[in-house]
């Protein structure tokens, strides 16, 4: 086996899957202010080192998505990254830039982060992470997403997945097309489907070797506006249409984002895909604020209360691992 499809397999096997912890510090600023906590350098590593620290890193989280500012940081003089491969946990990094206004349409996203890409994935590397993510975002309307933005956007991940492979890790492919809107899980079927088949078409073209990859996508949902009404069995099914059409048999590991899915949402709905799953993908969970909300909630309140809060991460660590070896029940979660 390659080596980099055995850094897939202990990221995502046996019920495994990935804490999302790579927030922006824009995006962890937002996080925090959002429980009254003041997003300082010493707050945000001090909630973070609390998850990476607690007991469910070893039974439940196969990988770890820092952010550049955490990667670097220091706890007790141990390196984060050396804190999370202590358990056998694997210490991965987000790459891109972020996401900006596509040139010539105002109103979609182009992700940027390829300049000089090599050399910082030389320094992630050395730094202990083994692999790495990079988001593209789409939005759903009447016209949009567009061809520009989903073929762009598919050319800059290709081109990232395979500076990330040469450097010797795994990249995670995440094409997020977001919840928000009014749109129905039918559209956002369609679309999805579009965008994940042109990302394939690329990363075929730029020789990508499949099986070293991890593909993080949405999972197929009606809009956040929308009243239309579905059930968990419905979502797992065109879910699982849609990746089956869309997604080559090489890839072995699906690890879906949680995208503003409630924490017991994303649990049941990805149970639910591990229940009706006849193909041979993995399919497990790289969620971040399905597995955080409410251990950061519980944390606000006491930020010293550490077994407290890591008590909250483990159950929900747990659950997750569950969903993911389809064996997560509604009465298992705490009020
Ligand atoms: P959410 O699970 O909160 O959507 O975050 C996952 C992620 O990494 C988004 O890029």
């Amino acid at each position: 086996m390659s080596e980099l499809k055995s850094i897939v397999n202990k990221i995502v096997s046996s019920g495994k899957g990935i804490l999302a912890a790579d927030e922006s510090t824009g995006t962890m600023t937002k996080r925090l202010k959002s429980v009254n906590v003041e997003s300082t350098s010493d707050n945000r590593l001090n909630f973070r080192n609390i998850l990476f620290t607690s007991s469910s890193m070893k039974t439940c989280i196969g990988g770890v998505i820092l952010y550049d500012e955490t990667i670097r940081q220091e706890n007790n003089s141990k390196k984060i990254p050396e804190i999370i491969s202590q358990n056998g946990t694997i210490p991965g990094i987000k790459v891109d830039t972020g996401a900006k206004v596509l040139a010539n349409s105002s109103e979609e996203k182009i992700t940027e982060g390829l300049d000089g890409l090599r050399e910082r994935l030389k320094d992630y590397y050395n730094l202990g992470a083994r692999f790495t993510k990079w988001r593209g975002v789409y939005s759903i309307s009447e016209k949009y997403p567009s061809k520009l933005a989903i073929s762009s956007n598919a050319h800059a991940l290709a081109r990232y997945a395979a500076l990330v492979q040469e450097a010797g890790m795994v990249p995670i492919i995440e094409p997020e097309v977001l919840m928000d809107g009014s749109h129905s899980a039918d559209i956002c079927f369609t679309k999805t489907s579009e965008v994940i088949k042109k990302c394939y078409e690329e990363l075929i073209s730029f020789k990508i070797d499949l099986a070293g990859t991890i593909l993080k996508p949405n999972m197929i949902l009606p809009g956040s506006n929308s009243d239309q009404k579905i059930s968990s069995t419905e979502i797992a099914e065109l879910t699982l249409k849609c990746l089956k059409e869309s997604v080559p048999n090489e890839v072995s590991g699906i690890a879906f984002l949680s995208g503003g899915q409630t924490e017991i949402q994303a649990t049941e709905n990805l149970n639910k895909i591990n229940l009706m799953n006849k193909s041979n993908f993995l399919f497990t969970y790289s969620y971040g604020r399905a597995l955080q909300q409410s251990a950061l909630k519980h944390w606000s309140k006491n930020i010293n209360d550490t077994t407290g809060t890591q008590d909250v991460f483990n159950h929900r660590a747990k659950m997750c691992t569950l969903a993911a070896k389809g064996e997560w029940t509604k009465n298992l979660e705490k009020n």
